[in-house]
């Protein structure tokens, strides 16, 4: 049966009578191995061309392939000047050198495989909320909250000077998180979750922040508490974690043969067999200050944990770790207050190498502790609908949000952040 394959050239070697072109369409890892017959004209044919190729499938007889396409005709679709083509045959190009060519990286095998992962992950995080019945929303982008309180925000405004005063008539921002919109979702939908773009302004180029990144939100009701917030947590990143195990099998393992650090996989093997551990922000920085020697800044109770913290936890324990019972100043006002009157149910998860993964909370349920909270920020006036919430049949309820981006660098064992996105932005690189 006659064949067809449209694809990249992947790479070109020639022997005494044929020529063995390995092309790739982009659908998986492995390229295709074409042979051809030397008679027949391979004059443009170079690597990076775009070929349309028709043949038989016969059983390869090389050891690294099962099936190859032995051409009956070779057409070049596009040419490719090699000469100037910024990626080269067999040679070794950084993750930072691609990162420098955003347009053409998606034909590099390690930025097409992060692609394919990056959809399987999609589709793995849609499966598994509809299998545990939550109903998928898509919170606004543009909103007048600052939902994390934190001022990180992008305002917006028309470009045109005759529409910046009338046309939203308050300030207007990017969102940094969807959460107080789900809260409304499941007052009355009790379950619900959104997954998508989410804006903050920090001044960060670290390794594991964005300006732009994917957010996974959820939110549900009648938590009886943060156990069940953390199980609910703990359940969902093993769920998607070993669905993208499967069907991206190859894509991952290339990572994790070629990209990731040694020992990768068992640490991901680890992760999916491992109770994840727990442990109070107050035990966390003491066990932070009995080993303070290993420190650049001393930490003390009341301080937000530092990056080096997090990788000490983390390794220290050897497995994600979930922090709970933060103190209520380090955290926003929707966090629900314990009895104690200084700290809140909020807990992050903190992976090996990434660090912080999630971010989550009961929220404050009880209509008086948020109003006095409210009060005490000066947010009363805005917040009036969030109350409302509270008012009108409140029910306890929590939930997390989970970054997409440091989830993939987790999983992959990918270091800078930007080589998990496609086009990557942060302070100072908007690029395309
Ligand atoms: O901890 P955060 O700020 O939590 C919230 O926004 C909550 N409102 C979520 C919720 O409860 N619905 O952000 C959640 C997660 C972080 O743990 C981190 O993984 C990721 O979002 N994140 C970033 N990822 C990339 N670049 C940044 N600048 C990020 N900021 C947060
Ligand atoms: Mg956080």
């Amino acid at each position: 049966m006659c064949y067809i394959l449209q694809g990249w050239v992947k790479s070109i070697r020639k022997s005494t009578d044929v020529v063995f072109l390995h092309v790739c369409d982009g659908t998986s890892l492995e390229p295709l191995q074409i042979v051809i017959d030397k008679t027949t004209s391979c004059s443009h044919l170079t690597y990076g061309c775009c070929v349309k190729v028709k043949g038989q499938i016969v059983e390869s007889i090389g050891q690294n392939q099962k099936l190859e396409l032995v051409a009956e005709t070779i057409d070049v679709i596009g040419e490719c000047d090699v000469k100037i083509f910024p990626f080269q045959q067999r040679t070794h190009h950084t993750l930072d050198y691609d990162r420098n060519h955003l347009h053409l990286r998606p034909k590099t095998k390690t930025h097409s495989s992060l692609l394919r992962v990056r959809n399987t992950a999609s589709m793995a995080v849609h499966q598994y909320y509809q299998d545990k019945g939550y109903c998928f929303v898509h919170t606004p982008i543009l909103t007048t909250n600052d939902c994390e309180g934190a001022g990180e925000v992008f305002q917006i405004q028309p470009m045109k000077k005759s529409e910046k005063e009338e046309f939203f008539r308050c300030p207007t921002f990017l969102t940094v998180s969807g959460q107080l919109h789900l809260e409304i979702i499941t007052g009355g939908l009790n379950k619900a979750y959104n997954f998508g773009p989410t804006f903050r302004a920090e001044n960060s180029k670290g390794r594991h922040h964005l300006a732009e990144f994917y957010m996974i939100e959820a939110e549900l009701c009648f938590l009886d508490g943060l156990d069940q917030l953390m199980e609910v947590m703990e359940d969902m990143i093993k769920t998607i974690t070993s669905s993208i195990l499967t069907t991206s099998h190859s894509d991952v393992e290339y990572f994790y043969e070629y990209i990731a650090p040694n020992q990768h996989k068992t640490l991901i093997d680890k992760v999916l067999n491992s109770k994840f551990e727990r442990m109070r922000y107050t035990e966390a920085v003491d066990l932070l200050q009995k080993n303070r020697q290993k420190f650049k800044v001393d930490i003390k109770w009341g301080d937000d944990l530092s990056k080096e913290h997090e990788k000490f936890i983390t390794k220290k324990l050897d497995c994600p770790v979930f922090i709970t019972d933060y103190p209520a100043t380090l955290k926003p006002f929707y966090a629900r207050a314990n009895e104690d009157g200084k700290t809140v149910a909020a807990v992050d998860l903190l992976v090996p190498e990434v660090g912080e993964l999630i971010g989550g909370s009961l929220r404050e349920e009880r209509l008086k502790f948020m109003d006095e909270k409210l009060k005490s920020l000066k947010l009363s006036e805005e917040y009036q609908w969030y109350l409302d919430l509270r008012r009108y049949g409140t029910n306890p309820h929590g939930g997390y949000g989970l970054g997409f981006e440091r989830y993939l660098q987790f999983l992959l064992g990918v270091s800078n952040i930007r080589d998990v996105i496609p086009f990557p932005r942060s302070s100072s690189h908007c690029q395309l």
